[in-house]
């Protein structure tokens, strides 16, 4: 068994934590009561978002938050950091992310992804820390024989080097318990998170043209981008296009709230679905988003786009028997969120 400790005398290490996933789940942590420590190189976020964190939450609970600029794979830098502050617990979230991209650069998603983590394990073994959440996703499971994904759900060939980076952590991670049995591991299997903070103050910030369909969508609704590209409208769903399992990210920040309270005093390896249990087509985003904003939201109907799976959704009750944990949020949240994000930010955190 790991020690079992309070939140006010944890202290939870968070890579990726500028990120728009970690952003959110560093600002529940804090006003959980951890103690908090950053890492994050901002290859891929910005520095503002601390102080977006500290007006959430308040500066008692800011007091709580040290961020380092830092790459996850430089050791020395990160064994300092360790050294300094003695994380009891790490989530995992620094990581390159884009599909497409990383079909161009293997080497770098592989290099960074796996890279990064073999780095950050091996320094916590060197402190004792034994104790990780790691961000994973639902790609793993591919294109799906079933509907609703359990955890028990066969993993499935991925798709692109990005999925495989998080099948391939998923077995590391599971490995190093083999190896010693000490090690607490919980992976996290996210469906699609979107949706912001509901204070307009945090959201996702894409770098460039948006891979991903909501923050286009939200490009659209703003006059940024022409018109939504739905990818394939014969699909084997009931308006033809993809159906996905959409998450408010505030929720999946409390998911992980909930996996570490969770983890406390364990030891083993867990896999949680994190989900809403709830299918949306490509045109119900596109309807509800339209509603959020005022505005018809135009769209074009496109070619599928490669690798894409036809519908998945998530059996999530094995989070709520085990740690108490439901999504809260509708896809009407979601969007309204959303939305509130983009228009208050509409160059994101630089605007
Ligand atoms: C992708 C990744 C997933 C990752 C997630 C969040 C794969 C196969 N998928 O999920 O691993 O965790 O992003 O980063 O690796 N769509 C459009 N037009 C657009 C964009 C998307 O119609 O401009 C459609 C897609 O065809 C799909 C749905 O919208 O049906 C959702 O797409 P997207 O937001 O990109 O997420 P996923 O592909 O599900």
């Amino acid at each position: 068994m790991s020690e079992k400790i309070a939140p006010a005398d944890t202290c939870v290490l968070v890579t990726g934590g500028a990120g728009f996933i970690g952003s959110h789940t560093v600002v529940e942590l804090l006003s959980g009561g951890y103690k908090v420590v950053v890492v994050d190189d901002l290859s891929n976020a910005s520095r503002k978002v601390f102080d977006r964190i500290k007006t959430i939450v308040g500066d008692d609970a800011a007091a709580n938050l040290t961020f380092y600029e830092a790459d996850v794979n430089d050791r020395p830098a990160l064994t300092k950091i360790f050294d300094e502050h003695h994380p009891d617990r790490v989530i995992h979230f620094a990581g390159f992310k884009a599909v497409g991209e990383s079909v161009s650069k293997p080497i770098e998603y592989y290099s960074n992804n796996i890279g990064n983590t073999l780095t950050l394990v091996d320094v916590m073994r060197e402190h004792g820390c034994k104790s990780i959440i790691f961000s994973s996703s639902a790609t793993v499971y591919g294109d799906p024989d079933s509907l609703p994904l359990t955890e028990e759900s066969p993993k499935k060939m991925a798709t692109n080097p990005y999925g495989w980076t998080k099948w391939m952590i998923e077995q590391i991670l599971t490995d190093l318990h083999t190896a010693d049995p000490e090690w607490n591991v919980v992976l996290l299997r996210y469906f699609n998170p979107i949706g912001a903070h509901p204070s307009g103050l945090m959201g996702e910030d894409p770098k460039g043209i948006p891979n991903n369909l909501v923050p286009y969508v939200a490009q659209t609704a703003i006059g940024k981008r022409d018109a939504v590209h739905v990818f394939g409208n014969d699909y084997d769903t009931p308006d033809g296009t993809g159906v996905r399992d959409y998450i408010h990210v505030v929720d999946l920040a409390t998911g992980h709230v909930a996996a570490l309270a969770w983890m406390n005093g364990r030891q083993g390896v867990e896999i949680f679905n994190l989900g809403t249990g709830t299918g949306t087509s490509v045109l119900q985003i596109i309807e509800a988003f339209s509603k959020a904003c005022g505005h018809e939201i135009p769209y074009v109907i496109e070619a599928r786009r490669p690798g894409d799976v036809t519908a998945n959704y998530a059996d999530c009750s094995k989070a709520r028997d085990l740690m108490g944990w439901e999504a809260k949020f509708n896809i009407e949240d979601m969007c309204r969120d959303s939305w509130n994000w983009q228009s208050h930010n509409p160059n994101g955190y630089e605007g």
